[in-house]
């Protein structure tokens, strides 16, 4: 179970898991979501609205024909979770999460991971890992479209390399595979809010990097990015009742697809 060192230093995960209400997390991580939320009370709106885009993009996906899926920074689960959603489109669709926090994966394979679903320990920086993995290579055909998501998760990944390591992403995925992309973004964002956002996320496991809007149109390079484009999560194909309305402008989101040749 969680260790001790675990329990005392914030992450990443289990503050989203405050801000989406859920019950995986510690006094650490409600402490910094704490200090970030009383100055900026709308960051758990961003959160919701960048869990709406994944919902609403995993479906075009499955729509689209898609059957099997790669997660990658999926966190700790929140219902609905990517599997129950694009299995009411394809009940027998193939889903992996990955992530790269322990305390993610164990609580993930023992509440989420059934015939088909699984979760494992991998890390975006090392891609190559995730895509030689046994059990990923197990259950994803690479020969086959795949729906990628790397969804706030991006930001996680500080330095100069993001770019370079989504090319080799892309490289090791058939014609037709599509990426689902959402980003903490500094073009979009005030300028106080970056800078605490920063502060907050720089005590914890997970540094933060915010992009510009450019930064991110470029991890897109060799995909097609569909219709709207590069916007806000909550402007990315807006649906009726959807369980994650909220509007808030720290999070940009897309969907792009290699084409076909
Ligand atoms: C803000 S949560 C997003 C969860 C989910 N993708 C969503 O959008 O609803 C970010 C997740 O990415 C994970 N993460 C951070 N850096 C990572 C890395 N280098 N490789 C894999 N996962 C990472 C964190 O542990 C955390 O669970």
């Amino acid at each position: 179970m969680t260790h001790h060192s675990d329990a005392s230093q914030a992450s990443a995960a289990r503050m989203y898991d405050v801000m989406l209400g859920g019950e995986e997390n510690f006094a650490a991580d409600r402490e910094a979501v704490k200090m970030l939320v009383a100055h900026f009370p709308t960051v758990p709106d961003a959160c919701r609205a960048n869990r709406g885009f994944l919902l609403r993009s995993a479906r075009v996906m499955a729509d689209a024909g898609i059957d099997q899926f790669l997660d990658i920074g999926c966190g700790l689960p929140t219902p609905p979770n990517l599997h129950q959603v694009v299995r009411r489109v394809h009940p027998d669709a193939r889903v992996v999460y990955v992530d790269n926090d322990q305390t993610v994966v164990t609580h993930n394979q023992s509440t989420v991971d059934h015939s088909g679903v699984l979760t494992i320990h991998g890390d975006l920086r090392r891609p190559q890992e995730i895509l030689d993995h046994p059990r990923v290579r197990a259950t994803l055909d690479f020969t086959r479209p795949v729906g990628v998501f790397t969804v706030a998760v991006w930001h996680f990944v500080t330095g100069d390399t993001a770019h370079d390591l989504m090319a080799r992403l892309r490289d090791a995925l058939a014609p037709g595979s599509y990426l689902g992309l959402t980003h903490a973004c500094s073009d979009t964002m005030p300028e106080d809010e970056a800078t605490a956002g920063l502060a907050v996320y720089g005590q914890t496991r997970n540094p933060v990097q915010l992009r510009t809007m450019r930064e991110v149109g470029e991890l897109f390079e060799g995909f097609e990015l569909l219709e709207p484009g590069l916007v806000l999560a909550a402007d990315w194909r807006p649906v009726d009742d959807d369980p994650f309305p909220e509007r808030a402008f720290e999070v940009v989101a897309g969907l792009g697809r290699i084409p076909s040749r």
